[in-house]
């Protein structure tokens, strides 16, 4: 913790004043005490002449005598007067000096006083940052315990759903075949958007678990497009995959396959109802794999590029609103991406011009 500074009291200004004080003992002390030792030299030189003119038996004049005596008081006479008038002087310059060196010392006051008040309103802003991020984390922890709890009483909806639609427990009306074919999708679009958060949470709290083993790129890609396969084929999207080398990564093959996934699914929501297209390219570069997803969709405009990975950002367009979504999914693919020690990123020409999403991975070094 850093201690109030002190300005120091200015010394010149003391010196200023002390240096007046020695002039006060001269003018006071020092002149009075050359006039008195001249008038003393001089009776001493005039009394032994007298006395030498007397012895003599010369007549006496003392006329010169007087003449340096009204000399002598006279001189006394002005020293006293300009002695007087310097005092004056000296006192008021003093008195000036004085003033000054207060007003120094207020100012000095008030500036420690600035000081320590900046200090302390700094302490105070550290303590509410400090309070911030503890109110944030409570709140994250928060969440992922509500999320959490919110998956339980789901899982027993999805099950009779599912016993329900089996027809085990007997058949159904067309009309009730519907009603719980919907209840079915909003209860696993609710499961999803639990994962999600979940996911969110506890990537921003640091406890996203990962079970990281070696694994080929090119077996993960594989295996995500063919579980794709049948949406890409009922929606007509063609899907190209390119793989220039097959590199292994230290990473947890569940959540790669939901990164991928989730680009995938992203591109297949924004191509073309008509001659959608899909590639997956695997390169790698120095010590790092890289996968790009690229599409011939909407494209991003460049402003966007960066905020799609802040968590519930959506670009606000017609085809957004249309496909729903929650705005988490790249966010999540960000934090398992950096988990990794890897990178990603989306690039766009711009609206109309296809989007490209490109995430890379560290490359095992015996590839
Ligand atoms: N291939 C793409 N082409 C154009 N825009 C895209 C593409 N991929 C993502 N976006 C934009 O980025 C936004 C964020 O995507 P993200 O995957 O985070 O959320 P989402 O798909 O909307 O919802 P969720 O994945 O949580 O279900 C999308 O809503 C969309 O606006
Ligand atoms: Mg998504």
């Amino acid at each position: 913790m850093e201690s109030v500074q002190y300005i120091p009291i200015v010394d010149s200004e003391e010196k200023k004043i002390v240096s007046t004080k020695s002039s006060v003992a001269i003018i006071k002390f020092v002149i009075p005490l050359v006039a008195v030792t001249l008038i003393m030299i001089g009776s001493i030189f005039l009394i032994d002449h007298y006395s030498k003119v007397t012895q003599k038996g010369a007549p006496e004049d003392l006329t010169p005598f007087y003449i340096f005596f009204a000399t002598l008081m006279a001189l006394l006479a002005i020293i006293f007067v300009v002695n007087a008038n310097l005092m004056k002087l000296v006192n008021i310059r003093t008195r000036e000096l004085q003033a000054e060196r207060d007003m120094l010392q207020r100012q000095n006051e008030e500036k420690t006083q600035l000081i320590g008040k900046s200090q302390t309103l700094e302490r105070q802003l550290q303590k509410s940052l400090y309070d911030l991020k503890k109110a944030e984390r409570s709140k994250d922890e928060f969440v992922a315990m509500i999320t959490h709890e919110l998956k339980a009483p789901l899982s027993p909806i999805k099950g009779y759903v599912d016993l329900l639609l089996s027809k085990n427990l007997g058949s159904l009306t067309d009309d009730q075949k519907h009603m719980i074919e919907l209840i079915q999708s909003s209860s696993k679009s609710l499961i999803r958007l639990i994962q999600d958060l979940l996911d969110v949470q506890k990537t921003e709290l640091g406890q996203l678990k990962l079970d990281k083993q070696k694994t080929y790129l090119s077996g993960i890609i594989s295996s995500t497009v063919s579980k794709i396969q049948p949406d890409l084929e009922g929606k007509r999207i063609s899907v190209k995959v390119i793989l220039q080398n097959n590199p292994s990564c230290l990473c947890d093959e569940i959540r790669i396959d939901q990164v991928l996934t989730n680009l995938i699914l992203n591109s297949m929501d924004f191509v073309p109802k008509e001659n959608g297209e899909i590639s997956i390219t695997l390169i790698s570069k120095n010590d790092m794999a890289e996968i790009i997803v690229k599409d011939n969709g909407t494209g991003i405009r460049n402003e966007d590029l960066e905020k799609l990975f802040v968590k519930f950002y959506q670009v606000d367009t017609s085809r957004t609103r249309e496909r729903g979504g929650s705005g988490l999914g790249l966010s999540i693919c960000k934090g398992i991406v950096e988990n990794h020690g890897g990178k990603i990123w989306a690039e766009s020409k711009g609206t109309g011009m296809g989007a490209e999403f490109h995430f890379t991975l560290p490359m095992l070094q015996s590839d």
